[in-house]
């Protein structure tokens, strides 16, 4: 018999600002997410189907659970990431059965809850109903889930209650003063959440396998955490750690190893045209290439260097080749030994590729070899790609196949002392505090589809979207930008913004070394770092500019990164966040008067001001513009500078 009284238990997060009341009616368990008194999200019932429908998060009698609290306060140290230091700290209720926990944390800037099932055999779980009951009329931030693309669209705004399938994170705005993003943090053993409308909001939906279930399980068994962001502007979602933090700490001990990398590829060259994967007269990994480019990268001061199409398996339509590709074969014209040799000589780390189009299963029966392969060989850096619409097993790429698959690649890597880079991935939950060997991953329309399909809109929206599930391979650094068979949708000073706004411990510098020789633009890219002390977001409209500031984790020097839409408009840089009483000297790559991303979007100037942390600067962006600043400490001593008090 299910209860019929109703009993409730509230928490406040550690600034109290957040509540979150936690109730049962009727054998169904609710939660209710306030910020000042204000519904953010009002009651929404937590359900999970086996196969047998029965929802197993039902409680059948009153006596049969239990509330919990408890608080938490920790700070911890990343070895590469947006911000050096993490502050964990979050009040916890938990509501105990016999049969399952639902563990909430509540923490000042986001709410976290996870579905623990006790007892013990395989399970099937049909589906998964988290709902979160938010106002449906509310502009939303989304791409498509469960199609043929995964995560490489341009993102829709519309009304909560129109949107499709949509993948997380998604983001809303409440009000001018309440943004929220939904997502999961720790995806292990189960299909990815997206969510659909319902009559109340938004419901989850898990990716299915191709048995049409969300995951065979079996119990004890730990579900991923639902999370949602709460901040009062948009540019300050990102500020939220709530993903890394419901991750568990890094199983790699030893991480000095995980060195974060720029790098530059035998890569742009096929998508203009200029190269092919596959072999013949233009194929682009010979060694003679490859030669070419390990020089370019040492001079120009770029650690790593991407080489794909090195393999045999590429010719004919590599998109459907998984199951010829062999990871341990270089074509004949591609000495890898030499390659490899002398990017030793010139210090250069290559970062290997492995193109599975999609078949894991051959992918698999190739590993952990071919990643010894690589590892003797001396390559520490490994890009993958898994191109195809689905798996060869018939199953989307964010199912619990996808998943586990990926998370078999992760942790042979590690084994291997490896990094990856993961393109066509599941979208990031954060598993990178655990397994920091993951150090980025595509899961965008990027760089890749310029010639058409970006727009200057794209990149103002991920920073509020997409980066909330972190490390980004967006490729850019693309200096000539309309001189190629693919005409860009940026300015020159927009692709340097882009180091510091499109944050990936693996950066790229991906055009032709020829459009960087000489090019006194490229100063920025060789000395922005890919790894901060910290970040702190300035200022943004979601869909029309984005700007923030991150600190070196080696010196006193800052970055600004500024991006704007189709529009032209001025930001006013406030430095007030640098250390007062410092002299800085601040080099700013900007647009100029001419410049527009149509028609003259390489038209770009350096100059050079002298700020103290009173200072603030206006700059212009173009349409379609951007700017890029480095802020470096002055030896006060060579410049004849009043004295401050
Ligand atoms: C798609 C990836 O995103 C791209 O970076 C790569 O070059 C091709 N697949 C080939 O693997």
């Amino acid at each position: 018999m299910l209860m019929d009284t109703q009993q409730s238990h509230t928490i406040t997060s550690p600034e109290g600002r957040l509540s979150l009341r936690v109730s049962v009616t009727s054998g169904l368990v609710y939660y209710e997410l306030r910020r000042d008194d204000t519904v953010i999200v009002a009651p929404s019932p937590l359900a999970l189907y086996d196969q047998h429908e029965r929802n197993l998060l039902t409680i059948e009698h009153q006596v049969d659970y239990s509330f919990v609290e408890s608080s938490h306060d920790e700070t911890w140290e990343q070895p590469w990431g947006e911000q050096r230091y993490v502050r964990d700290h979050h009040n916890q209720l938990t509501l105990t059965t016999s049969n399952f926990s639902i563990r909430f944390r509540l923490f000042n800037d986001s709410l976290g809850w996870r579905y623990e099932l006790q007892g013990s055999g395989n399970h099937v779980i049909s589906r998964e109903e988290t709902t979160f009951n938010i106002d449906s009329s509310a502009s939303a931030w989304w791409i498509p889930a469960l199609g043929q693309n995964h995560y490489e669209h341009l993102y829709k705004q519309t009304a909560v209650h129109d949107i499709a399938t949509a993948h997380t994170p998604l983001t809303v705005q409440l009000s001018d003063t309440c943004y929220i993003a939904i997502h999961e943090a720790a995806l292990y053993h189960y299909g990815a959440m997206s969510l659909i409308p319902s009559e109340t909001g938004l419901v989850s939906r898990i990716t299915p396998r191709i048995d049409g279930s969300a995951a065979h399980i079996t119990l004890p068994f730990n579900l991923p955490w639902r999370t949602i962001i709460i901040s009062d502007a948009a540019h300050e979602l990102s500020l939220s750690k709530i993903m890394l933090n419901l991750n568990d700490p890094s199983k790699i001990t030893d991480t000095s190893w995980l060195e974060p990398i720029k790098f530059m590829g035998i890569w742009w060259a096929m998508f203009i045209r200029y190269a092919t994967w596959g072999s013949g007269s233009k194929h682009g990994a010979t060694t003679a290439n490859a030669l070419r480019y390990i020089n370019a990268a040492a001079e120009l001061g770029i650690k790593g260097l991407l080489i794909e199409g090195w393999n045999e398996g590429w010719d004919g339509d590599w998109t459907k080749n998984g199951e010829i590709m062999n990871l341990m074969q270089p074509y004949p014209d591609f000495d890898i030994k030499t390659v490899t040799s002398y990017a030793k000589e010139r210090g250069i780390e290559i970062v290997g590729h492995h193109e599975t189009s999609g078949n894991i299963s051959h992918y698999e029966w190739q590993l952990p070899e071919a990643y010894d392969y690589y590892r003797h060989l001396g390559v520490r850096y490994i890009k993958t790609g898994y191109v195809s619409p689905r798996l060869n097993t018939g199953d989307f790429h964010s199912s619990q196949v996808g998943v586990e698959h990926y998370q078999r690649t992760v942790e042979l890597a590690a084994e291997r002392q490896i990094v990856l880079n993961i393109h066509e991935p599941v979208k990031g939950t954060g598993i990178e505090r655990t397994w920091p060997n993951l150090m980025t991953r595509e899961g965008v329309m990027g760089q890749e589809y310029e010639g058409g399909a970006i727009t200057p809109e794209h990149t103002t929206v991920l920073p509020f979207t997409r980066l909330l599930s972190g490390p980004l391979d967006y490729t850019p650094g693309l200096f000539n930008l309309s001189g190629t068979s693919r005409k860009v949708s940026s300015t020159l000073a927009k692709q340097l913004a882009f180091y510091v706004v499109l944050y990936s411990p693996m950066m790229m510098a991906a055009d032709l070394p020829e459009h960087y020789s000489d090019h006194p633009a490229f100063t920025f890219i060789r000395d922005v770092p890919v790894t901060w002390e910290q970040t702190i977001p300035l200022a943004g409209v979601i869909g029309d500019y984005y700007v923030t500031a991150r600190k070196d984790r080696d010196s006193d020097d800052w970055y600004i990164g500024a991006v704007t839409d189709e529009n032209e408009r001025s930001i006013t840089i406030d430095y007030s966040f640098l250390q007062s009483h410092t002299h800085y000297r601040a080099t700013i790559y900007r647009d100029v008067d001419e410049t527009h991303w149509q028609h003259n979007p390489e038209a770009y100037t350096i100059e050079q001001q002298r700020i103290t942390s009173d200072s603030s600067t206006s700059i212009r962006l173009a349409p379609g513009g951007g700017f890029a600043i480095r802020i470096t400490p002055e030896d006060t001593t060579s410049y004849p500078y009043p004295s401050f008090a």
